[in-house]
């Protein structure tokens, strides 16, 4: 998928409404993904992302908590969809047995809603799985991160994330940070999805 296909993907036509992270991200993995592709929710929580991803392709879950494991489980039981879910550290990413390629890898980062605030992702750990999670890709996939940059370490993993994104090489990587400006404790959405056709025509003006 060449840039302009993406960057209208990103709602970025003019007069479209800015909408808040997750309505973004999951409007974009609505438009993104398609029934053949394997997603990875990379960090189930309470299972809503995962629930949201069953209807668009076949799904694998993860996260270190049983908690949040199970209350996915619940989740997606009540709606009757399935996904293969592991308690599953996302820094070993690379050791899940997986079917193929994953297309789309999410990441809601943070603390599960409701739960103990010190199981939150951590910068060192996250940085390790998203540059493994890249490697994993298939030849036009890509990952979806929610930052939560309200708390101590939700900051640090945004900054982290953001330096590193801007470092990929703009040759082969697409990288969008959709943030607030004026709202730098709101949560914040990066998109980071491969380029395929080798265009690097990004500068087009209308
Ligand atoms: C903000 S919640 C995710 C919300 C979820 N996507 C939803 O829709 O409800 C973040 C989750 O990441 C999990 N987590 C923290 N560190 C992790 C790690 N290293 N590997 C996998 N999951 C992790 C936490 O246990 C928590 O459930």
């Amino acid at each position: 998928m060449g840039i302009k296909d993406q960057t209208i993907m990103m709602g970025a036509e003019i007069g479209s409404e800015m909408k808040p992270h997750l309505t973004q991200a999951h409007a974009q993995w609505k438009q993104f993904l398609k029934k053949d592709d394997l997603a990875i929710d990379a960090t189930c929580g309470n299972g809503q992302d995962t629930l949201f991803l069953t209807d668009l392709c076949e799904v694998v879950g993860l996260d270190i908590q049983p908690a949040a494991i199970q209350q996915t489980r619940e989740r997606l039981h009540k709606k009757g969809q399935e996904a293969q879910l592991f308690l599953h550290p996302h820094e070993q990413i690379d050791t899940l047995p997986l079917p193929r390629a994953p297309r789309l890898i999410v990441y809601n980062l943070g603390y599960l809603p409701g739960g103990d605030k010190t199981r939150t992702t951590m910068t060192e750990t996250t940085l390790i799985s998203v540059k493994k999670g890249l490697t994993l890709l298939a030849p036009d996939g890509a990952v979806s991160i929610t930052c939560y940059p309200g708390h101590t370490e939700g900051a640090r993993e945004e900054q982290a994330l953001e330096q590193w994104a801007a470092s990929l090489p703009k040759d082969q990587w697409l990288v969008c940070h959709h943030k607030w400006l004026n709202r730098l404790d709101a949560p914040s959405w990066l998109w980071i999805s491969a380029i395929t056709n080798g265009s690097t025509d990004y500068t087009e003006t209308i």
